[in-house]
């Protein structure tokens, strides 16, 4: 169809891409599951008002210099780090991501996360299918710690914090939290109990991350963090890889300054082949997967979808991340 032009950085669901097709003019990066290359991105963002991309892809002022025509970026995740807001601003260029939509996805992941590490799931799957598992039953084999009971201490509690909050009372787990902005609102409807950053890393035996990365944030836990933390204490993250230290969390998991990590992001992905984390034990690794269920991931792609046609009709969408820009750029 004729109409703006679209250019989808990844291969998307098809009923969302034709979604797309029946508002605009729409071009899909052919590689098979693998970002695009900055080149061509480079090249594609120059004949397109609306770019649907993945935070793989760094939205950045080389990109808006390139896309003279660019009216929005529609942001695949929830998590816009990979945008440089201000810039797209200034340059009335809007931005959007998909909030909401995958919260309850993600509380899961974390969650899961947390038992494996805690009960060694993991590990003692490994040690079975290495033949591992000679004798019957004993008393002392894979010993992990248990999850009811334990505290939980959940830094960032927003609406991923919430969801997975609500999980571990079903555990009963005494949950404390750490946020910038203090959620009176909530607390009595959670039974949850604010803490300082300090206090909460001193006391949780178990700390999920669920903060944006930003340059606040930025190796938030690194190693004077870590040893603050119990040794007995597990940390999860299921938010962005830079927010955590990774040499100083591998020397804490080596060392058993804490006990174990079960760790969704790292401060670059793909991890490398290299990366000293994959060959300790104590600690569960998965690929950025936090959202990634089948309904989730495609819901969010009909948001991104919908949220990128909206402004190319002139509409505004509840998830706009820069407001501002509509000073900038009136619809
Ligand atoms: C996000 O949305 O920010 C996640 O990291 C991917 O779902």
């Amino acid at each position: 169809m004729k109409g703006p032009k679209v250019y989808v950085t990844r291969q998307l669901f098809d009923k969302v891409i034709e979604f797309l097709k029946e508002h605009a003019d729409v071009e899909v990066f052919e590689g098979e599951d693998n970002p695009i290359p900055r080149e061509v991105l480079l090249k594609k963002v120059k004949e397109v008002e609306g770019l649907l991309c993945l935070l793989t892809d760094r939205i950045d002022t080389e990109i808006f210099d390139a896309g003279k025509n660019l009216k929005v970026v529609s942001n695949y995740a929830v998590g816009f780090n990979n945008i440089d807001i201000d810039e797209a601003t200034k340059r009335g260029v809007y931005v959007t991501n998909t909030p909401g939509i995958l919260t309850e996805t993600t509380a899961d992941c974390a969650f899961a996360l947390m038992m494996c590490i805690a009960r060694r799931i993991a590990e003692a799957d490994r040690h079975t299918r290495n033949g591992g598992w000679i004798h019957a039953w004993g008393p002392k084999m894979f010993l992990g710690s248990d999850i009811h009971g334990k505290t939980l201490g959940i830094l960032g509690m927003g609406r991923i914090g919430t969801a997975i909050t609500k999980r571990a009372r079903g555990f009963d787990m005494n949950v404390i939290y750490y946020d910038i902005i203090r959620r009176r609102d909530i607390e009595d409807e959670l039974g949850i109990k604010y803490h300082s950053f300090r206090d909460l890393l001193k006391k949780s035996d178990f700390i999920s991350i669920h903060v944006p990365l930003t340059d606040v944030t930025y190796h938030m836990i690194g190693e004077k963090e870590l040893s603050s933390m119990k040794k007995t204490a597990f940390l999860i993250n299921t938010a962005r890889g830079p927010i955590v230290d990774e040499e100083a969390l591998y020397h804490a998991l080596k060392n058993r300054a804490i006990a174990g990590a079960g760790i969704d992001v790292f401060e670059k992905e793909p991890i490398e082949k290299d990366n000293p984390l994959l060959k300790l034990d104590n600690i569960v690794i998965t690929p950025h997967i936090a959202s990634a269920s089948v309904d989730t991931r495609t819901n969010m792609a009909k948001l991104a979808a919908a949220n990128l046609i909206d402004i190319l009709e002139g509409r505004i969408p509840t998830n706009l991340v820069n407001p501002d820009v509509k000073k900038v750029r009136p619809l």
